[in-house]
């Protein structure tokens, strides 16, 4: 067998080192999921952090800890006042499986959330790396994250070429991650180790113009020694788009109240309050009383852009009188909803386009 480059050998054991000294000084340390070990809380900000920045997090982080202390009182709290709170977050598997997560804590767990990576992954929305997380930051266990922002510190530094839209190199990149962990004083260095790899990722290794002069581990990194950091990670594969056409019913009483349903749990927008959704201007129009008190009048399309597909939506505000019955695509038996007064509609769960017709917010 060839021996590595002395380069690459050295960089386990300075790697780790660098980092945690670099977070001792220079990373976050007063954000508010931060020097606690209690893992309801750790947890809780994990899974809000997902896909969404520290600054947006952190009222509705202080919002649900208030409402819900213990993961005992999320558990008991109903689907629908979990997602009102979610509210505007966005990614809303992520709420309804926080909540079955508790439940299961409750159920499975005596309460307590387990204390290993491994058997934290067994719950609802728990993944490898959030499992990872909770696991180093509660109990100091010897574990990789490998987030967004951790693969693109993690292939830089060690020039790691191999697509990660293949899952060989995935799984390739989660074993060298492993290999890269503190291996002293590991209970007290885990914590700041992988807080170190968050910050660094999110502040000095940006995707574009990474502020190598900044970081740590610049003499160990064979991306800035490439020249062109920025080529990692390599990633080919993008995502295959689609785009969707919608009518959406703004069906308004004169009193101001709309009429929301319920959506059916799978599919878009599960569990989540919404205006009738209808396939086209045509479908919405054939569900219309022939005898609508009020006038019919198109609202300006617009285009809300999902992960996977860009929402193409037509909204027609229709006047019902406060007695006119639901027309029967609308009719309770069909989907559940309810009139619903503009007080209500902040603190409804409902999808962010929708939010931002009836709420007038950005999106
Ligand atoms: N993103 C994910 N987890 C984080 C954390 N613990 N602190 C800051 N940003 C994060």
């Amino acid at each position: 067998m060839t021996a590595l480059p002395p380069e690459k050998s050295a960089l386990p054991t300075a790697f780790a080192g660098e980092i945690v000294r670099w977070q001792q000084t220079h990373g976050r340390s007063n954000l508010p999921w931060q020097n606690t070990r209690d893992p309801y809380r750790v947890w809780l900000s994990e899974i809000m952090l997902q896909q969404t920045q520290v600054t947006t997090v952190l009222d509705y982080y202080a919002r649900f800890l208030q409402r819900f202390p213990t993961v005992a009182e999320l558990a008991a709290a109903s689907q629908d006042e979990v997602l009102g709170l979610w509210s505007g977050l966005g990614y809303y598997s992520r709420a309804r499986n926080l909540h079955r997560c508790a439940q299961d804590v409750v159920a499975l767990h005596g309460g307590q959330f387990p204390r290993s990576a491994l058997q934290l992954q067994t719950l609802p929305g728990i993944g490898r790396s959030t499992a990872a997380a909770v696991a180093s930051f509660c109990f100091g266990e010897r574990v990789a994250i490998l987030d967004g922002n951790v693969k693109r510190v993690l292939t830089r530094v060690l020039g790691f070429a191999g697509d990660l839209s293949e899952s060989a190199n995935e799984k390739a990149l989660w074993n060298l991650a492993t290999d890269l962990l503190p291996t002293q004083d590991v209970p007290a260095a885990m914590p700041r180790y992988t807080q170190g790899l968050m910050d660094l990722g999110a502040t000095v290794c940006a995707s574009r113009q990474p502020q190598c002069l900044l970081c740590p581990v610049q003499t160990l990194c064979a991306g800035r020694a490439s020249g062109e950091p920025e080529k990692y990670p390599v990633k080919t594969k993008k995502l295959k788009r689609s785009a969707q056409a919608l009518s959406l019913l703004w069906a308004q009483r004169p009193d101001g109240s709309v009429w929301l349903e319920k959506r059916p749990s799978a599919g878009i927008w599960g569990a989540l309050y919404c205006l009738p959704v209808f396939d086209s201007d045509a479908a919405l129009h054939a569900a219309l009383p022939e005898n609508l008190d009020g006038r019919l009048q198109a609202l300006p399309h617009f285009v809300h852009v999902l992960t996977h597909k860009d929402l193409h939506l037509a909204p027609w505000i229709a006047g019902f009188g406060n007695d006119q019955a639901l027309p029967e695509a609308m009719a309770p038996d069909a989907r559940p909803g309810a009139w619903f007064s503009p007080a209500d509609w902040p603190g409804l769960g409902l999808p962010a386009p929708i939010r931002k017709l009836l709420l007038r917010e950005p999106a």
